[in-house]
């Protein structure tokens, strides 16, 4: 079995619910504290050995490439001035030998259109992709989110899903599952539906942002109709996968924010700048003079 070396970040949204602020910025480009949300997102996957970012883009497009490609200019003038020790922070070590690749996504037709877009950069040696939702952030205390998932399928050779639990009001807004367990944090997955109502939600076990699937996917994308939404969905493709593979899911318990709602976004940053040796007791007192 070969390593999981591809990754797909879709980023195309509209981030219409983030306007005015996203009129000109992409949505994933948005900061927590002082990084772009999606590039924490793309440090995750670069942490498990990922060598190829691609992202599924189209009018993000611009401020995306120049952000994770390299900027000479601004590197040399930073020089100039004196602050060369900012370098690291816009060229990371971490980006100089990852690929970054860039698939125009022209029409909005939903998650499993956007997904299935990426076909055309993978080889035969590719035999699973991770996909990473960039809009759900996760902090890990130890191991990453993906990087569990990675294991799992190391483990297993099988697509491996990740899950949280959430409250019945929220599972409307989800991929959910009914599943078997088979350890203390991994099930084996049976059904999984996309947005269903609270009453045909088969269980509390939604799908957060984080896959690695099999490149079998790609098949069981062009088999999908639109979908919840009238979209071509991920989630129905998987269904699909569901009759010829093992598909895996791995319940995550560190901490998950939503930055596609404001309330998730907000909680991310607060929850960052409280993790941030340099401001966290400046933060602190502030919150606390705030509501009291
Ligand atoms: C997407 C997926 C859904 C998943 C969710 C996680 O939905 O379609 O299955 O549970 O991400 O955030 P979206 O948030 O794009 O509506």
């Amino acid at each position: 079995m070969k390593q999981v070396t591809k990754a797909i970040l879709p980023v195309a949204g509209l981030g219409t619910r983030f306007l005015p602020a996203t009129k000109a910025i992409p949505k994933e480009m948005l900061p927590i504290i002082d990084k772009p949300l999606l590039q924490y997102a793309v440090e995750e996957a670069i942490d498990i050995g990922v060598k190829e970012i691609i992202f599924i883009t189209s009018h993000a497009k611009k401020a995306i490439k120049k952000h994770f490609l390299q900027n000479k200019d601004l590197e040399e003038s930073l020089l100039r001035h004196g602050k060369g020790e900012y370098i690291q922070s816009i060229n990371p070590e971490k980006f100089k030998d990852i690929k970054f690749t860039f698939v125009d996504q022209n029409e909005q037709k939903g998650l499993g259109h956007a997904i299935s877009l990426a076909e055309k950069c993978l080889t035969e040696e590719d035999e699973a992709i991770a996909i990473l939702l960039p809009d759900d952030l996760f902090i890990a205390d130890g191991k990453s989110c993906l990087q569990t998932l990675a294991d799992l399928y190391n483990e297993t050779s099988s697509s491996v899903i990740a899950i949280n639990e959430v409250a019945d009001e929220k599972l409307p807004n989800y991929g959910v599952i009914d599943a078997t367990k088979i350890s203390d944090s991994t099930y084996e997955i049976h059904e999984i539906i996309e947005k269903p109502t609270i009453e045909e939600a088969p269980s509390n076990l939604a799908v957060c942002g984080r896959y690695i699937l099999t490149s079998a996917i790609f098949s069981s994308l062009k088999k999908i109709l639109p979908g919840s939404g009238g979209e071509l969905q991920l989630t129905d493709a998987i269904r699909d996968l569901l009759n010829s593979e093992k598909v895996i899911a791995s319940s995550y318990k560190g901490a998950k924010f939503d930055c596609g709602s404001k309330q998730g976004y907000v909680e991310a940053t607060i929850s960052l700048a409280l993790a941030n040796k340099d401001i966290n007791k400046d933060i602190l007192k502030s919150i606390q003079a705030l509501i009291s």
